[in-house]
């Protein structure tokens, strides 16, 4: 792709989802992400989103203005976008990365860090993190 994009926001949670509520959001948000070549990843702890969106920066453009307008989450923040030589979540078109167990206080601290002080480093870890929770372990569920 020539014209890679890769952003990352976050936001806090309006109200809590049902899970059939959020089980029709996944499969109708990974079905347009798919239709718009977009990939990435949904990470959900205490209330808060951490959402990474890659792909043509049109495309990533149009899904962030679509998402930013949901009325179930607030406070978006654009953390970073900019041009990525590859993606970091090609065979996923949204996985979703949910807190399952006790707050994960490593993690909140770091994405406290990141959403105060990003830099190119901290958003390099961001990344990195989803990543790896995305590999799923007792307290991260993953889907
Ligand atoms: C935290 C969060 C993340 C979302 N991520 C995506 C996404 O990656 N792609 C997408 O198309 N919609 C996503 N949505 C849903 C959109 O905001 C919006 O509800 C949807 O695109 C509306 O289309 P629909 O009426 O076809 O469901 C997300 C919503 C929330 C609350």
């Amino acid at each position: 792709m020539s014209d890679l994009q890769c952003l990352l926001y976050m936001s806090t949670a309006a109200r809590d989802m049902a899970p059939d509520e959020l089980d029709a959001m996944l499969l109708r948000a990974r079905a347009r992400n798919q239709s718009m070549g977009i990939t990435g990843a949904l990470l959900h702890y205490g209330g808060r989103f951490v959402q990474i969106l890659e792909g043509e920066s049109a495309s990533v453009e149009q899904c962030f203005q679509r998402i930013s307008a949901d009325k179930r989450h607030g406070e978006i923040t654009r953390i970073h976008s900019g041009p990525v030589a590859a993606p970091s979540f090609p065979d996923w078109s949204m996985r979703y990365v949910v807190n399952a167990g006790p707050p994960d206080r490593a993690v909140v601290a770091f994405l406290d860090e990141l959403q105060c002080r990003p830099s190119p480093e901290t958003v390099r870890q961001a990344i990195a993190l989803l990543g790896r929770l995305a590999g799923g372990s007792a307290d991260w569920q993953s889907r």
